[in-house]
């Protein structure tokens, strides 16, 4: 029976020059390098600086490279999804604007909210699009501006995030044996105490709110028990991708890379072990770009394109805020020179 596949095409990625260290948290929250490195692995994040600099920023230069790299004509492109949790604005969404941008004046476009695992949700969501032989051709977009939305005097949080793009063009092919071939995402919204942002919502919208109330004015910032995360980001992470493996008969020999979501190296280390991928086959720059949420997956695959071969077996990993998780079997169907 014949079939139509999506197969990436190609990655293109952006983070921001200002290097945040930990030396350099030191000087802001009670904390150090020692503990940061051998808690977390982060040395170092990207913060996006310049007045009006949004996520869109970011992400256009990522889509931009892109589009360079494959040679693709935006006009070409049928749809942009982007996940983020820190958009430009509520309305228009972010994916409107860096359309606009671009130049894909043929595409519709849309954001996706799922925290951590927004792109790993957002690639499944374009490879059905793909999939339903309706659309040929669309660009996948992780990007989070998590500066904006981080306290600088929590330092439960603030040695943890950074700020980056990251995007995948993805096509279809017809009766291909590369590209996506299964995933699975699970949601458990009675995460809501351990991992938030309260505010700006329609639950706590502007007009109940006085910025001389420090209360308040906290739960404008992200909000996280780190511990609690922590558990569950390794038992839902590893269970998950296990179940993604054995439905398609693929033991730790069988994988190539794994590219887990980059919060905590610690996480990605149990992980790792659970699936019997060895570190070598992990791909790891959280040490340089700390977590960047949405940003996390496709600049795994922007850093690491250069070794991943045509044919290798990918399994992509994710937990976040939520709580929501998946895990996605792909075949890389490309090799980079
Ligand atoms: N520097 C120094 N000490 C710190 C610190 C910092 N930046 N942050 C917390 N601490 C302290 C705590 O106050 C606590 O002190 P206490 O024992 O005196 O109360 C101690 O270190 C241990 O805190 P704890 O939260 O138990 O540490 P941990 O080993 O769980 O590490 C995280 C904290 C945040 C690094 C870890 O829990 C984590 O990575 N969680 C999940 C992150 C994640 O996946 N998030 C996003 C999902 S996408």
């Amino acid at each position: 029976m014949s079939h139509i596949r999506a197969v990436i095409k190609g990655v293109g990625g952006y983070v921001p020059e200002y290097i945040l260290t930990n030396q350099e948290l030191e000087k802001k929250v009670d904390t150090n390098d020692e503990w940061i490195t051998s808690r977390t692995g982060i040395k170092e994040r990207r913060i996006l600086k310049g007045k009006d600099q949004g996520t869109s920023a970011m992400a256009v230069k990522a889509v931009q490279e892109l589009l360079e790299k494959t040679n693709t004509n935006p006009e070409d492109i049928d749809f942009i999804l982007c996940s983020t949790i820190t958009p430009d604005y509520l309305c228009p969404v972010t994916s409107n604007l860096i359309c606009d941008m671009v130049g894909a004046k043929n595409a519709f476009s849309f954001d996706l909210m799922a925290a951590c695992s927004g792109f790993l949700f957002a690639l499944s969501t374009g490879a059905n699009f793909i999939e339903s032989g309706r659309y040929k051709k669309g660009i996948i977009i992780g990007a989070d501006k998590m500066s904006s939305i981080v306290n600088y005097e929590d330092r439960n949080t603030c040695i943890l995030f950074g700020d980056g793009a990251g995007c995948a063009l993805i096509e279809a092919e017809e009766n291909s044996s590369y590209g996506i071939i299964d995933m699975a995402m699970r949601t458990d919204g009675s995460g809501l105490n351990y991992l938030n942002i309260r505010g700006g919502g329609s639950r706590l919208p502007p007009q109940e709110y006085k910025f001389d109330d420090k209360e308040i004015h906290k739960k404008f910032f992200i909000h996280q028990e780190g511990a609690t995360v922590f558990k569950t980001a390794v038992t839902r992470m590893a269970d998950i991708s296990a179940f993604i493996m054995e439905k398609n008969n693929l033991k730790g020999e069988d994988i190539q890379w794994l590219v887990p979501h980059q919060a905590n190296k610690r996480i990605i280390d149990a992980t790792a072990d659970r699936m019997g991928i060895g570190p070598e086959k992990v791909t790891l720059n959280i040490e340089k770009y700390g977590n960047t949420t949405n940003g996390t997956l496709p600049l795994c695959f922007w850093d690491f394109e250069k070794k991943f071969k045509k044919g290798d077996n990918i399994i992509l990993a994710a937990f976040g805020g939520g709580f929501t998780w998946g895990s996605m079997y792909l075949k890389w169907a490309y090799d980079t020179k």
